[in-house]
């Protein structure tokens, strides 16, 4: 009922009537009116006129399965969506999904996280109602070594979703952080159930840093926010509705040929490290070289000082610039 009325009111750019609210639901005068206190409670600003009827001036930022079907075409997410208010990891909840047998295409949002995971065994602070965190649940027929390449798909997804929103150079520090002022705003976390030669699930997590203004003192030094690098505030619900649109359009064009070949221009022109000298950090080690761009396969090239040019993959060493984070 809810999600009717909040429907007749978006149609109308005027006010609509009570009366006709009442007629084209097929409920009482009193109905109607306790649907708008709810409404009004949940924070959407309805504005109310003796003769004229009622208007939707505002939305809150709600981060709901139902805010996030209204920016979502037909069909661009085949299976399960599942919003939770808080819950210990998106990650968490999409491998549970996979072993209670959720469908291909799930995707699992927090408004919380409470053991929030980020790489390297790290955790993704993920306090409650600025920022969003979603999961997805995947079953490709991909060789188990095509699918870190997805974290790649992932990043350029991230990218092409928030410019929808606030215009900005958001670029990608590879493999996968976005990075908007120098600051990091999204991470992700790819996993996967796999046997040797045949992939169970790919589970890529994205966890997006967009209103907060505030970090905790381990991450205050390179993390930022969209709100705090724009000055803009983002609609959580459009946001992972844009996300899923760019993921999904991706995705099935990487389903056809597992490789970045289709990708790796647009993947490059977004990459922050591309012709920098950069510090390889490979077990310990740190090493000196310039990045180049990466490859069809997601791999990072790289150039030492006499010329030689080498791949360097992501499980194998971490980027850092010269001077800092990026
Ligand atoms: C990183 O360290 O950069 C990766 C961070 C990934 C965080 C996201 S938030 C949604 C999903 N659920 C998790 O527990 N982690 C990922």
């Amino acid at each position: 009922m809810k999600e009717k009325i909040l429907q007749i009111l978006s149609e109308e750019e005027g006010y609509v009537s009570g009366q006709e609210i009442c007629g084209r639901l097929g409920v009482s005068r009193t109905a109607v009116w306790k649907w708008l206190k709810k409404l009004r409670e949940e924070g959407y600003e309805i504005e109310s006129q003796t003769r004229k009827g009622y208007r939707l001036l505002g939305r809150p930022d709600i981060l709901s399965a139902e805010e996030i079907r209204r920016f979502l075409p037909e069909g661009i997410l085949p299976g399960r969506l599942e919003v939770f208010p808080v819950t210990d990891s998106t990650n968490e909840e999409a491998k549970r999904a996979y072993a209670a047998g959720f469908p291909d295409r799930s995707l699992f949002v927090a408004d919380q996280q409470t053991a929030g995971k980020g790489r390297r065994g790290r955790n993704w602070n993920s306090p409650r109602g600025k920022d969003v965190f979603f999961s997805f649940l995947l079953r490709p027929d991909i060789p188990p070594e095509c699918a870190s390449m997805l974290t790649l798909i992932a990043a350029l997804a991230g990218v092409r979703a928030l410019s929808k929103q606030a215009e900005a150079d958001y670029r990608i520090k590879w493999p996968n952080d976005i990075v908007l002022g120098g600051r990091k705003i999204c991470g992700i976390l790819t996993e996967m159930g796999a046997d040797m030669d045949r992939v169970h699930y790919v589970v890529p997590g994205i966890g997006f840093n967009l209103n907060r203004t505030e970090f905790p003192e381990e991450i205050r030094s390179f993390a930022g926010s969209v709100y705090l690098e724009t000055g803009q505030k983002i609609c959580r619900s459009r946001l992972v509705a844009d996300y899923v649109v760019e993921f999904m359009r991706r995705y099935e064009v990487f389903l056809k040929a597992p490789d970045l070949s289709s990708f790796m221009e647009e993947y490059n022109a977004c990459l922050i490290n591309a012709g920098q000298e950069v510090c390889l950090i490979r077990r310990g080690e740190k090493i000196r070289r310039t990045a180049l761009g990466i490859n069809e396969r997601g791999e990072l090239l790289v150039r030492d000082r006499e010329g030689q040019i080498e791949t360097v993959f992501s499980g194998e060493v971490s980027v850092r610039g010269l001077y800092g984070y990026v």
